[in-house]
């Protein structure tokens, strides 16, 4: 089948790349020329697992490639997916200037029937705006041609993006016509193989699953955040009762962990666009506010105990990092924790070095002209002349690190782990001191 996707980052790229991987012929639209230019001489803009390889192969094949033309996107393809970043908006409700933007593009350019079909994260009502935006486009041509409008969420993770496309849980399928859902099933057939994961709905109901499948997932993390806090306080260790309650099946063992709070470009945008949605509706959602609330407050964990640990004062202190990327095996840092705990530390007058397997070239798009922050090549080299090591990303590489280097290294052997990494026994055994997160109180070596 012929498909044009608009919008080449983490959903855009990967939808492409996997559609074509099953046989399909895939144009790519992106209005980022430096972006295209790149993937048409073989580089992948961002890191995701596994996906240079499967663009490679499917580009030498034929079956994929990569334009800023539009006109010949919306020539290309049946079916027309809608993959462009819905950022926040001043007030928190989703911006959608970009899907509006590909919705006209359309109008303008089909000569056809076409299947639009909107796999951003969107808000309850978008695909009538972007109907109305094709229909007045198409009016202004007049023109009177029919295309249909569906609702197709994406839940793919980063870092595990290409396995979760391939083999999604679910296929949210969202229109009120038959015979487009039968498109839409011909069409995901190759990775519904085993059982049948299309669930197909109404077109509202499918934009709001996307948004409360996320807001339960950041309520989760912020849950337990906040069990972890009083556990903090009341002589507890949260990681023993995060495998009490997990146990339970009603509860589960996921999603579970306290940390340094949650970032990317999905959980905090998107609770922020649902309770701005939630109170346009006139139901002002007060759990929704709270999970944010209680996120914001946990990116600043680290930072308060790090003061705390050195009396309020960080003037002229070194502090090495271990983790940029809001969460391992992807480079992005979209909100992500790291960027509040070096930003408090940088006011605090503290300098920064920090290493990330992946994510360096994106902090060094981000902090250009930060003069308090070097990137180092390794986790070693960022414990060189620094006087405590915070790690925020739980990156396989940091899970068994050799504590007596750290200690020798680190001028104040004391390590402040946002991701409840170790184990405190064992730390402490070896002369440092950890601060961990809802682990009772800060844990001194001798
Ligand atoms: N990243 C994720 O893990 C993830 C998962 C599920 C859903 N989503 C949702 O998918 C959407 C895309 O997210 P992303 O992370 O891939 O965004 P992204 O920022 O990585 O990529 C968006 C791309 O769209 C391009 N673009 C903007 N306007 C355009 C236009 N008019 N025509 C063509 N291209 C245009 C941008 O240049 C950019 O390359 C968002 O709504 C997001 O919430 C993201």
């Amino acid at each position: 089948m012929r498909m044009t996707i608009f919008g080449s980052g983490y959903v855009g790229l990967v939808t492409g790349a996997c559609m074509a991987e099953t046989g399909n012929h895939v144009v790519c639209v992106d209005i980022d020329e430096r972006k295209i230019e790149r993937l048409n001489a073989g580089e992948i803009p961002i890191y995701e697992p596994g996906l240079d390889d499967y663009i490679e192969r499917n580009v030498e094949a034929g079956r994929l490639e990569f334009t800023t033309d539009v006109e010949k996107g919306v020539a290309h393809g049946l079916f027309q997916f809608i993959a462009v970043g819905t950022p926040p908006d001043e007030d928190g409700s989703a911006d959608l200037q970009h899907v509006l933007a590909v919705a006209q593009s359309i109008g303008e350019h089909m000569n056809d029937y076409r299947i639009i079909i909107d796999k951003s994260t969107v808000p309850v009502g978008t695909a009538d705006k972007v109907r109305d935006r094709v229909s007045a486009a198409l009016a202004k041509r007049q023109l009177d041609l029919e295309f249909d409008v569906v609702s197709n969420p994406e839940f793919l993770k980063e870092g595990a993006a290409i396995n979760d496309f391939m083999k999604p849980d679910r296929i949210i399928v969202g229109t009120d016509n038959p015979r487009t859902a039968e498109l839409l099933r011909a069409l995901y057939e190759p990775f519904n193989r085993n059982h049948d994961r299309m669930i197909t709905m109404d077109v509202r109901s499918a934009e709001l699953t996307k948004y409360a499948a996320n807001a339960m997932l950041a309520t989760k993390i912020s849950f337990m955040n906040e069990i972890a806090n009083l556990a903090e306080r009341m002589g507890a260790d949260i990681e023993k009762v995060r495998i009490g309650i997990g146990s339970d099946p009603r509860i589960g063992y996921h999603f579970i962990y306290p940390g340094a709070g949650f970032g990317g470009s999905c959980f905090p945008k998107d609770v922020r666009a649902l309770a701005h949605s939630a109170a346009a509706a006139g139901h002002p959602a007060k759990l929704l506010e709270t999970v944010e609330d209680v996120n914001n407050r946990q990116k600043h964990r680290l930072f308060e105990k790090m003061s705390a640990h050195f009396d309020g004062d960080l003037k002229g202190k070194t502090i090495a990092l271990w983790g940029l990327a809001f969460k391992p095996n992807t480079d992005d840092m979209r909100e992500a924790p790291s960027r509040v705990l070096m930003e408090a530390l940088w006011d605090a007058g503290a300098t920064v070095r920090a290493y990330d397997p992946e994510a360096m070239d994106e902090a060094r798009r981000l902090y250009p002209d930060e003069s308090k922050f070097t990137l180092c090549s390794s986790a070693e080299e960022a414990l060189a002349g620094a006087d405590t090591l915070a790690i925020v990303t739980e990156w396989q590489e940091f899970r068994s690190p050799d504590f007596d280097k750290i200690r020798d290294e680190l001028a104040t052997p004391v390590i402040f782990d946002g991701r409840n990494l170790y184990d405190p026994d064992m730390v402490t055994s070896l002369g440092l001191t950890y601060y961990a997160i809802g682990r009772g109180q800060s844990v001194k070596g001798d």
